[in-house]
């Protein structure tokens, strides 16, 4: 009987959720290909992503991007063994086209389907590694808990991963996602879409305590944040700058820094909080604003202080969103099925759902739940 030291199955992976047409090839934590096609450009004219036009972008833009990641992944499609696709959250007309395409991938090549979570995504890119060209692969064997924090366009989330597939929400945002209030923020300072990466270039030439912040939710016991308030006043500081003419680019590189020291204070004081009564061994950052490196830095420095060991993507191109990171939770999806069966005589292909419905609210919470189910 074979047992499941074989190498994990390769895996096709696609991400359509937002305002970026992601395909990869995957295999285990190993990633051969992660291809994204941005749609930044098309969406800078309205300075946000309006749904629409990011389905249609990824009607057109789907079929070539999974030709170049199979080409750069140095494969063949009969390698291929499943083909895993956001379901949720994201947008529901964005979801729609990479969930068509996989079922569609799915019949003509009699492989299954693997729905994923876009938030495991981001918890687990974490775990993502290179494809070394000669040396062995080394892969992550993580210390169990850990705390996630998911920081994104359109998330900011504390999860507890107690098991890889099994996550409890413990706090997030009330209101707007911490990337999300970046950019808002920027945009009222002419600094385009998105705005995130410009506030933390310009932040380095700033001082963060030129504009003072006010820090959001202490009187609140839970570890819910809300970044509204931060708006609001940075709206309110600006049109007196504005009024005063004096929004030069000094000025507007010390509020970017006081911005984002502002919003990344208000994350690490909730995180502090929570750390007291939450046992964990690890400390995992990702989501787009993870790129960070003043997010990086301050939240190195919490873990150092707490005795943790802190993980965060290899590369910036795995915080954005990018189909790498579904192909990552798919393998580990895979691997569970294995690990029940403990054969890879019995039946160890994970079957496709009768349906995969969008879930453009899909909660963490019930996607563990969902998986323990199935
Ligand atoms: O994960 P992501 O690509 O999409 C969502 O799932 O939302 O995150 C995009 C967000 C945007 O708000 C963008 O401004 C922000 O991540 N972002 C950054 C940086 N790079 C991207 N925010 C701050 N600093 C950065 N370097
Ligand atoms: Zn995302």
């Amino acid at each position: 009987m074979k047992t499941n030291t074989q190498k994990p199955p390769i895996i096709l992976a696609i991400d359509t959720s937002c305002d970026e047409t992601s395909v990869a090839v995957t295999q285990g934590q190993k990633i051969l290909s992660n291809i994204v096609a941005s749609q930044i450009e098309l969406h800078k004219q309205y300075g946000g992503v309006f749904p629409t036009v990011a389905k249609q972008a990824h009607k057109d833009n789907i079929e070539a991007t999974i030709t170049a990641a199979i080409k750069r992944s140095g494969i063949t499609i009969k390698d291929i063994k499943a083909v895993a696709v956001t379901q949720g959250p994201g947008l529901a007309p964005a979801l729609e086209i990479g969930i068509q395409k996989a079922i569609e991938i799915g019949k003509n090549w009699s492989i299954p389907v693997i729905p994923v979570n876009h938030i495991e995504g981001h918890i687990l890119s974490v775990l993502a590694q290179p494809n070394p060209r000669k040396k062995i692969f080394k892969k992550i064997n993580p210390q169990l808990p850990a705390l996630a924090v998911v920081v994104s366009g359109g998330h900011t989330e504390f999860i507890l991963i107690e098991k890889i597939g099994h996550y409890k929400k413990l706090g997030a945002t009330l209101d707007d996602a911490a990337g999300e209030c970046l950019d808002k923020v920027g945009r009222l300072l002419g600094l385009g879409y998105p705005a995130g990466p410009v506030v933390e270039h310009l932040a380095k030439k700033g001082n963060p305590k030129s504009f003072a912040f006010p820090l959001p939710m202490t009187a609140n016991k839970t570890f819910d944040m809300s970044f509204s308030g931060l708006k609001t006043h940075s709206r309110k500081e600006i049109s007196k700058l504005e009024e005063k003419k004096s929004l030069d680019a000094v000025t507007t590189a010390n509020f970017c820094a006081s911005l984002q020291f502002g919003v990344f204070r208000h994350i690490i004081y909730k995180l502090e909080k929570l750390l007291i009564d939450t046992p964990i061994k690890e400390l995992w950052l990702g989501g787009g604003v993870a790129a960070n490196q003043t997010l990086r830095t301050s939240l190195r420095k919490t873990t150092k202080k707490h005795n943790l060991i802190f993980r965060t993507p290899y590369s910036n191109k795995l915080c954005g969103d990018n189909a790498a990171m579904i192909g990552v939770v798919a393998g580990y999806k895979w691997q569970s099925k294995l690990n029940k069966t403990n054969s890879f005589d019995q039946s160890p292909q994970p079957k496709t759902p009768q349906r995969i419905d969008r879930k453009p609210h899909w909660n963490i919470d019930s996607a563990s739940r969902l998986e323990a189910k199935q």
